[in-house]
Parts: structure tokens; C-alpha cells; sequence
């Protein structure tokens, strides 16, 4: 199976996970636009969905799934997204597509992250993946040196040969190097850093569950 195979049947697995007559929080990245044309096609069971980024909005709008405004809504129950890496304890990098505040915020408000990913997501120690750190434009410089007093090597990411800007204005420093042996640590370190808007370690609220892609089918792995 090619890897869009597999990311296309984990996408198709989590159709169950959504509940009916609710709003579901959608991801963003390729796994997540699998998932968006699946629940194009079951539109008609849930209330709704909220984005997380602008191009998820756009996808899930042109699929006629309506989407909401996330101060319009108090709690969902799951949010569906990929992930660049995913350990054996549901902690996650993510932050590959850019989308990473959104993400963290809507992952916030639901009471379960349903992670969708192909088995080369599976890693034992998080950090082979460069970790993804925006940051407010103003603040880049500042932030770098205090990434690299902790030990990273942070490199601005760049698109067309300018600053990649994310939905939010935003900068992304990625961290290459790490190996990340207490991500829950590093995350709570680096979202202190005057000038991070956010981290793309989800380990604090990491995955409730991981519907992995392998040669053998759909593997659920409960945490
Ligand atoms: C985007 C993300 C994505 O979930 C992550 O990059 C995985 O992407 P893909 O499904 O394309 O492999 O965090 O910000």
C-alpha cells in the first residue's frame, strides 16, 4: 500500500469516531483532507465542524459541511487530526503544515484527540522530526537564542524566500536535533518563552487514541 493509502483508510476509520448530531473539530495536513472528504460524504449526520486552519475551512466549506466559529461553541467531543510523529504514549509533533496554534487550540476543547497517521508516524522518542515553534515575528531573534540555550537548533522556515507566515501572522522556528526523552517538560519550557505563541509537542493533552495505517489494516492503540 502506498502511504496515501494508508492515511486514506485511517481517514475512513475515523468516520466512526464522529458523533452524531454534533460539531467535530477537523484537522489539518493530507491525512486531514482525507478525512474532510470522508465527512463530506456523512455531512448530513453531524451539525457541523470546526477548522483548524484556513485551508481546512475552505476544504470542509467546499464539501458542504458548515463550519463554525470556535467562540460559538462551549466543548466538542473529538477533534481529528494527523501528526508529523506520535510516540508510545500518545505524545505527538505536529506543526509539519504550519498549523500548529490552531490545532493546540481546537485539541483543547475536545474531549478527545483522535489521532490518524501511517505507521512511519510511530516513533519511540519524538524529535527525529524538526519541532515546530511559532513565534511572534517580533520576538524570532529573542526566541532563538533562548531555543538554543536549551540545547536546539532552531531555523526559521522560509517560503518563496521569505518568512513562512502562518493563519495567525505568525513565524515558525522548527528545531532540528532533538530527541525528546520528556516531552511534557520540554513543552511546558518552551511555552513559556516570552514571544512563543505555541509548541507543536502535544504531550500535555496528547492523543485519547491513534487509528494507525499499517500493512495489516487499522491498528487502534488506546492511551
Ligand atoms: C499540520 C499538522 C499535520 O497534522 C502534520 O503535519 C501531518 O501532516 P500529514 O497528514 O500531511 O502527514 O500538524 O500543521
Amino acid at each position: 500500500m502506498t502511504q496515501d493509502e494508508l492515511k486514506q483508510a485511517v481517514a475512513h476509520a475515523a468516520i466512526r469516531y464522529v458523533v452524531d448530531g454534533e460539531i467535530v473539530g477537523v484537522g489539518t495536513g493530507s491525512t486531514a483532507n482525507f478525512f474532510i472528504d470522508a465527512l463530506g460524504e456523512i455531512r448530513h449526520r453531524i451539525k457541523g465542524a470546526v477548522a483548524s486552519s484556513e485551508a481546512t475551512a475552505a476544504r470542509l466549506a467546499a464539501r458542504g459541511v458548515p463550519v463554525f466559529d470556535l467562540n460559538e461553541i462551549d466543548q466538542i467531543p473529538v477533534y481529528i487530526d494527523g501528526a508529523d510523529e506520535i510516540d508510545h504514549s500518545g505524545a505527538m509533533i505536529k506543526g509539519g503544515g504550519g498549523a500548529l496554534t490552531r490545532e493546540k487550540i481546537v485539541a483543547s476543547v475536545a474531549e478527545k484527540f483522535i489521532c490518524i497517521a501511517d505507521q512511519s508516524k510511530l516513533v519511540d522518542v519524538l524529535g527525529k522530526y524538526p519541532l515546530p515553534v511559532e513565534v511572534i515575528p517580533m520576538a524570532t531573534s529573542s526566541v532563538t537564542r533562548a531555543l538554543r540555550a536549551l540545547g536546539a537548533d532552531p531555523v526559521l522556515r522560509m517560503r518563496d524566500g521569505a518568512p513562512y507566515v502562518t493563519d495567525n501572522q505568525g513565524y515558525i522556528l522548527d528545531l532540528n536535533g532533538l530527541q525528546i526523552h520528556d516531552p511534557k517538560a520540554l513543552e511546558q519550557q518552551i511555552n513559556q518563552l516570552p514571544g512563543v505563541v505555541s509548541v507543536g509537542l502535544f504531550a500535555l493533552k496528547g492523543a485519547a487514541v491513534c487509528l494507525l495505517g499499517t500493512e495489516q489494516g487499522v491498528r487502534a492503540i488506546e492511551y
